[in-house]
């Protein structure tokens, strides 16, 4: 008797005796025969029983079989055994299963948050394990790649020390009164102190954690392709990564085209209003061909008016384009359709369209605002009437980023990237002349569909310009200290030039498998609030253990 995979069965095993082990997907009952469609990893295979009414046998129960393989009378081609059938001689329940709380092959059938407390029934979906699979092989495939090319995965700590990523840190708290860890943002000070170490090549799958509001493309716990090498500029960077997107694509049997097109960061903000822009479908912002006394008088007095073209009506939608609106505040939203007597007057604009158009006017005082709010309708048309072809990969570099932005709340700039990123040569006279927003940084986005897949840049090396980034930044010689002291030393000890990139593995995958948010790409991901549904954490902790990190809460 041989042991076999559902899955694997066809024609060549007619007449076997074979053993399967797997779950029942499916059951109906003719006359005095039961069909069963049973599942393992592989696939499904129809089993058929005679005379048997068990009970135990429910959906999702596990099973052992032993049977012989038939020739079915009418084959299913849907399914990869469908040409076979096996009749059962035996069998065991090794596993009973009770009423499952949602249809397994219907996926988003079941609400969100059920699916995900029941995450190990949510997993048995051909489509999430298909999903894991897909994870798996492309992390295999991206080490095949890298480590051809020379590079060393190090893994780097995960209790360690506040990085500068921009999002809240999840703190640890330790033994030592007062003393806490923070988990990783991401591993940036620590490859480039390996670059100081000389590695040259680094690389990590690195799992990294930021504690910020949460969308489909954000988890607090994720994973990034991390890089870093010295001796490069962006030209080697830009290449290797092309190269392995080509490279370690193909065994999926996606063509990557090479190189990818670059876009400047202001021509993105103007024509797509953001800075990842989906450029695989048109609709650009565009000015309005009326002076501004007339745009004043049709729309009220504003400092910018922009808008977009659409070749629908799109006023059913009303409702979640003002939704976009009222979010970013400030601005004002027009829908101008055929009936709108205004419709005439914007001739010149709808005059390349066959069909009827809808004029979209985004008026607003503050000019990247004016344009967002045109770049989130962008978004919104894409969600609506499926613009982008899910097949189509169109990566992009977005380059020529400003180096600081204004900070309202505390009143001060941030570094746009991070402190560590260099500064455009060419842009360093607006430093002296306190033009701060003009100073341009040495950084890169990588963009694709409309996603920002990763973020980069080349890296200060010079303490003398470290210096200049800190005292913009108006951090105080003990703050740097403090927060990079331990990084800071290597400026003092040969630190060569070095440059790198962070992609986001899990942005990469939900593209690339069509999924509707990260948490399908992971195995066992938080809810949108942050919560792990399934182990129901996080969760309250004991007196005994909060005592002994000398830890209190508050009531
Ligand atoms: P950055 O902060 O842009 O850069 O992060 C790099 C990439 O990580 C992904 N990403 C996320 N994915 C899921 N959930 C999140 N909450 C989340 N936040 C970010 C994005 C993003 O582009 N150290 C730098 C990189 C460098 O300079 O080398 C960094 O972490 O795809």
């Amino acid at each position: 008797m041989k042991k076999i995979y559902c899955g694997k069965l066809n024609l060549k095993n007619v007449n076997e005796v074979v053993e399967l082990y797997g779950w029942i997907s499916n059951k109906r009952k003719f006359k005095n025969q039961t069909f069963i469609d049973f599942r393992d990893s592989s696939g499904l295979v129809q089993l058929v029983l005679t005379n048997i009414s068990d009970p135990l046998l429910t959906k999702e129960s596990c099973l052992w079989v032993k049977g012989k393989v038939a020739k079915r009378l009418e084959a299913n081609k849907s399914i990869a055994s469908g040409d076979i059938e096996v009749d059962v001689i035996e069998y065991k329940v090794l596993n009973t299963s009770k009423q499952i709380p949602f249809e397994i092959d219907k996926i988003n059938s079941a609400n969100e948050d059920l699916r995900l407390e029941y995450r190990f029934l949510d997993l048995r979906q051909e489509k999430m394990l298909s999903n894991l699979r897909f994870r798996h092989k492309l992390h295999l495939e991206i080490r095949k790649f890298l480590d051809k090319e020379g590079f060393i995965e190090v893994e780097t700590p995960i209790l360690s020390k506040s990085t500068p990523e921009g999002a809240r840190d999840y703190l640890v708290p330790t033994r030592r009164k007062g003393k806490f860890f923070a988990l990783p943002q991401s591993p940036q000070l620590y490859k480039q102190l390996l670059m100081a170490s000389g590695l040259e090549k680094y690389f990590q799958i690195a799992r990294v954690f930021r504690d910020e509001d949460l969308r489909k493309d954000r988890q607090p716990e994720f994973t990034q392709l991390d890089l870093e090498l010295s001796f490069a500029n962006q030209e080697d960077i830009f290449e290797l990564c092309e190269n392995m997107f080509r490279e370690v694509l193909k065994p999926f049997g996606f063509k990557v085209k090479t190189p990818f097109p670059r876009m400047d960061y202001f021509y993105a903000l103007d024509k797509y209003g953001t800075d990842k822009p989906d450029t695989r479908f048109e609709y650009l912002i565009d000015d309005l061909p009326l002076k501004k006394s007339e745009l004043e008088k049709l729309f009220g007095k504003f400092d910018n008016y922009k808008a977009i073209i659409f070749d629908k009506n799109v006023l059913e939608h009303r409702k979640s384009f003002e939704e976009i609106f009222f979010k970013n505040k400030g601005e004002k939203l027009f829908l101008i359709t055929k009936e709108d007597v205004l419709y005439s007057k914007f001739n010149s604009l709808i005059s390349k369209f066959k069909n009827e158009c809808t004029i979209i006017v985004s008026a607003g005082n503050h000019y990247e605002n004016t344009l967002k709010s045109l770049g989130a309708i962008r978004t919104q048309l894409n969600e609506i009437y499926k613009l982008g072809s899910p097949d189509q990969l169109n990566f992009l570099w977005l380059v020529n980023w400003p180096m600081f932005e204004w900070n309202e709340e505390e009143n001060k700039y941030d570094a746009a990237h991070h402190p560590f990123t260099q500064f455009d040569e060419s842009t360093l006279k607006y430093i002296e002349s306190k033009e701060y927003e003009k100073v341009r940084a040495k950084s890169y986005d990588c963009v694709l569909n409309g996603f920002e897949l990763a973020s980069g840049s080349i890296r200060i090396y010079d303490p003398k310009q470290q210096k200049l980034m800190f005292d913009v930044l108006k951090l105080s010689e003990k703050e740097q200290q403090n927060k990079f002291g331990f990084f800071l030393k290597a400026f003092d000890y040969g630190l060569p030039p070095h440059c790198g990139i962070g992609f986001g593995i899990e942005r990469i995958l939900m593209i690339l498998t069509n999924s509707m948010s990260i948490r399908d790409v992971i195995a066992f991901p938080k809810n949108a609030k942050g919560i792990d549904l399934m182990s129901s954490s996080p969760s309250e902790v004991t007196e005994e253990q909060l005592k002994e990190y000398s830890l209190k809460i508050e009531k």
